[in-house]
């Protein structure tokens, strides 16, 4: 079997699994479910144009489309729900074409390998009886994988808003210049708004939807930014496993500012669509990572599956 088709296979399997784990729910995506769209406009600051050739990080400002989520496969798991949080950013190029950036509230993936993730979706499967996942089965999963400990113990506190969260986009990338020279690359979003969480107390006074509500309010009084900070890897830092983080004092630039300003026009239309982050673009490659290069099986498997009404 070729290596593409063995990935097909595996994310079949792995959406399945997702399905079990949070239950099949007609139409929506597989995780993520529950978000909203944005519009944004991404001004690069030009301190990446030296190390890629990236359209949207030389000097030219590009629109973006921002969707913020829930990280749950059940769309109805409400916001206060102690669960990480999804940012997606579509740059709208100049030359017509899209590049995506896809981020989480945490720096490390739970796994380090597409199996990996299988396992852990498998030892999440909610009991019959309780519905609860089984902690004995997942406490099992991290003794059977202890380089997973750091990363499964992850729990960023609840936001208060969208606007208040850092979200890494976890693996590496590769930027490439105009001779050619390689430098791998790990993006973060920094909100101007500071990192903001609410105690387990305020989380109770908060709706089931105030996220999405908050954000919309607080548009209104103007816009909400973020940075986009990247963090410069050493020769030897090792690309391939999205579980594990670079040390904290590699050098890191800003490579510019996203401006969201208002709610997307058309919430149907971004509902169905799906983001992809193996969508780059020329002066940007994929790392080594295996997790980065199968998510593109299985958000494409999720999106065939929700477009039958699945
Ligand atoms: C084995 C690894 C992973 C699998 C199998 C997986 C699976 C999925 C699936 C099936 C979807 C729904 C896709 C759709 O229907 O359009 C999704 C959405 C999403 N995933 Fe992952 N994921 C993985 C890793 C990650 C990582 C590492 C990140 C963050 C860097 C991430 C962040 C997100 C976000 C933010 C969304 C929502 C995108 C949107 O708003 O449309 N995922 N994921």
């Amino acid at each position: 079997m070729s290596s593409s088709s063995t990935d097909h296979t595996l994310a079949v399997e792995v959406v399945d699994s997702m399905e079990r784990m949070s239950g099949r729910h007609p139409g929506q995506r597989r995780s993520s479910a529950r978000g909203a769209a944005f519009r944004a406009t991404f001004a690069p600051t030009g301190a990446a144009a030296a190390l890629t050739t990236a359209a949207h990080l030389q000097t030219r400002p590009v629109p973006a489309t921002v969707r913020f989520s829930n990280s749950e496969g059940n769309p109805h798991t409400p916001d206060t729900a102690p669960v990480t949080r999804g940012m997606a950013t579509r740059f709208h190029l100049h030359d017509g074409s899209d590049t995506d950036l896809i981020a989480l509230t945490v720096p490390r993936f739970v796994a380090a390998t597409p199996r990996e993730f299988l396992e852990l979706t498998e030892a999440l499967r909610p009991d019959p009886v309780t519905h609860q996942p089984d902690p004995a089965r997942v406490h099992a999963f991290v003794g059977a994988h202890p380089h997973l400990a750091e990363a499964v113990a992850q729990q960023p506190p609840v936001p208060v808003s969208y606007a208040s969260a850092a979200y890494w986009a976890i693996h590496a990338f590769v930027w490439v210049d105009a001779a050619g020279t390689r430098q791998a690359v790990r993006y973060r979003w920094e909100p101007e708004a500071g990192r903001l969480g609410l105690t387990a107390d305020e989380a109770a006074t908060r709706t089931a939807h105030y996220l999405t509500d908050e954000l919309h309010q607080r548009l209104e009084q103007g816009p909400v930014e973020f940075v986009l900070r990247v963090q410069l890897a050493d020769p030897d830092d090792p690309t391939h496993d999205p579980s594990t983080v670079w040390p904290d004092h590699r050098r890191e630039i800003i490579a510019g500012r996203l401006e969201i300003t208002a709610p997307a026009d058309d919430q149907d239309h971004w509902d169905k669509q799906a983001f992809n982050p193996t969508r780059v673009t020329t002066g940007i490659q994929l790392s080594d990572d295996p997790v980065l290069a199968f998510r593109a099986h299985a958000y494409a498997e999720s999106h065939l599956r929700r477009s039958h009404h699945r």
